[in-house]
């Protein structure tokens, strides 16, 4: 027990220290579901549904060139949850914390589970569309899509988009963050995947790129990259992963 406790506190002083998170519940249509509850759901002989695949712990993908980059460093086990929501509803992804000397990017995609999300890794193949990033805009209070979040109690709201197939997809929200991207593999991808089922839908089923493979160690324009550079206008920042789909609907968090 003691051990345990001693523990817990490391796990907490360190999240505080180094401002890393997870995802923690996912809200849509005024419902709270549980994601994977790291630090307990471990401990746990039963565990109770949840809706989002395993996650290791609190920190970044330590090889983001790996399979660990789909679905973060948890097995990419399928969650024994499924969230119900109509293409066009908004989704909530909440985290336990995000701190704000974690800049970067956050992004959000779907990839269509085939045939279903009981098997699907999504770990092979151009499976994954991204339908919504805030990245950097100078022009904003809070340039930083990451800040963003942040200030707005470690949420995000992200839409299905409309016209999307019907169908099973894990719905996969990440941040980047660019504290320490200055160093090659430095960059922090905290990637997390809620599984949804969509009904309500159009006939759209686009192609997206792969996860791994599309994020390049060497990417300059995106992941081996300086945040203080970019804050000062010496360099662009493009983040990696393409553009969003043009079938999304734009992001209209306040920022
Ligand atoms: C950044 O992009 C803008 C718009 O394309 C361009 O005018 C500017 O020269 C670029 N800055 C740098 C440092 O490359």
């Amino acid at each position: 027990m003691y051990i345990l406790q001693v523990a817990a506190l490391c796990a907490t002083f360190s999240s505080l220290a180094s401002a890393h998170g997870y995802l923690k519940y996912i809200e849509h249509a005024g419902k709270r579901y549980e994601a994977w509850q790291v630090g307990s759901d471990e401990y746990l002989t039963t565990v109770p549904t949840r809706y989002a695949r395993r996650i290791k712990d609190m920190g970044p993908v330590a090889d983001f060139t790996t399979k660990d980059i789909t679905c973060n460093q948890g097995g990419n086990l399928p969650a024994t949850g499924i969230i119900d929501v109509k293409a066009g509803d908004k989704v909530t992804l909440i985290w336990d914390q995000w701190g704000s000397s974690h800049s970067g990017p956050v992004m959000n995609y779907l990839a269509k589970c085939s045939p279903d999300c009981s098997t699907f890794k999504g770990d092979t193949g151009n499976v994954w569309v991204k339908i919504d990033q805030v990245s950097y805009d100078k022009s904003k209070a809070t340039p930083w899509g990451s800040d963003c979040l942040a200030k707005n109690g470690a949420k995000w709201t992200v839409t299905i988009p409309p016209t999307i197939a019907n169908g099973e997809y894990l719905l996969r929200h990440e941040i980047l963050g660019l504290h320490v991207a200055g160093t090659r593999m430095g960059a922090q991808f905290y990637p997390s995947c809620t599984q949804i089922r969509v009904t309500g839908g159009g006939s759209e089923n686009p192609t997206g790129i792969a996860l791994p493979g599309s994020y390049n160690p060497d990417d300059k324009e995106g992941i081996l990259t300086e945040l203080w550079r970019i804050q000062q206008g010496q360099i662009n920042y493009t983040a990696p992963g393409g553009p969003v789909w043009k079938g999304s609907v734009p992001n209209t968090m306040q920022c």
